[in-house]
């Protein structure tokens, strides 16, 4: 996609799609009922172009494939991320993969039946300005999907921050930035550019397994996502390793291990739907 001449985001560095994967199963349980719900929307015999927003390695495309007939809906992916583009191309589900970050698509001329991303406009700055410009690239009829973390302040998010920045305060920011705002937020922005829309928090008690490396599980699962953007700040490699032993043993008291090495990890999550008026 042309990307208007905007400045991208910064936030397609340093994916490691296999680190990324490990969490499938726990990932693509909010991705399908984002999915579901977004169907309920969508008028019976509806069509035109799908878009996945942040489709990552592109977990979803069976499932949106599946949702909607070839003969009605184009599937697109969209990512800024190179590794991640590369893995969802090998999938062969998606008709085009859009080289395009949330911005990028917000100032596009595109317009979509379906615009779907789960689990990615989290990256995306200022909400209040682009969930009103994602609504204006939805074709008449067509439904907006948004998943993202809510996670700000379980114990997992918070002490990445706090840790690193007790280690470094020179090389991270003094505020945590909160991309994610509390639900009545979203739905003031929403509900003026819909004729339907809901907005809703799930807390899904995953159950992650002991990983091979041998870390606890929840240092595994921050470290392929959250981790990023605080990993890179913090560069020196003996200041990242300091990082990780004091994180390790802070998750060790937030999420005790079981028996077989694993742990209970509450996850937060907000979801949004809105379609966008016929007239
Ligand atoms: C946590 S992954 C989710 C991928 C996929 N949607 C899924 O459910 O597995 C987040 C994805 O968002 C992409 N991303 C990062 N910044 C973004 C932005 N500003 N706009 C859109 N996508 C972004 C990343 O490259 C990454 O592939």
């Amino acid at each position: 996609m042309s990307e208007g001449g905007a400045k991208r985001e910064d936030t397609a560095r340093g994916w490691d799609v296999s680190a990324y994967s490990a969490f499938e199963r726990e990932r693509l349980q909010p991705a399908r009922d984002l999915l579901f719900r977004a169907l309920d929307l969508l008028a019976p015999g509806a069509g035109g172009a799908a878009l996945d927003l942040g489709c990552g390695t592109g977990v979803m495309a069976p499932f949106l494939r599946a949702a909607l007939p070839a003969e009605r809906w184009e599937l697109i992916g969209a990512d800024p991320s190179e590794e991640m583009r590369a893995a969802a191309q090998a999938r062969g589900l998606y008709e085009r993969i859009l080289e395009c970050d949330a911005w990028g698509l917000a100032r596009s001329e595109g317009k979509f039946g379906l615009l779907y991303s789960n689990a990615a406009l989290h990256w995306a700055s200022d909400h209040a300005a682009l969930f009103p410009a994602l609504m204006q690239r939805l074709a008449p009829g067509g439904v907006l999907a948004v998943q993202m973390p809510a996670q700000a302040d379980a114990p997992a998010q918070a002490m990445l921050h706090r840790i690193a920045r007790q280690l470094a305060p020179d090389r991270i920011p003094a505020q945590q930035a909160k991309r994610v705002s509390p639900a009545p937020f979203y739905a003031d922005l929403i509900e003026k550019h819909s004729d339907g829309f809901a907005v809703w928090e799930t807390v899904y008690h995953q159950r992650l397994m002991a990983g091979e490396t041998g870390v606890h599980p929840v240092r595994a699962y921050s470290a392929s996502t959250v981790a990023r953007p605080v990993l890179q700040a913090l560069e020196d490699p003996t200041l990242i390793a300091a990082f990780w032993a004091e994180y390790e043993a802070a998750m060790q008291l937030a999420y005790p291990l079981l028996a077989d090495g694993g742990c209970w990890y509450p996850f937060r999550r907000l979801f949004l739907i809105a379609r966008r008026p016929v007239t």
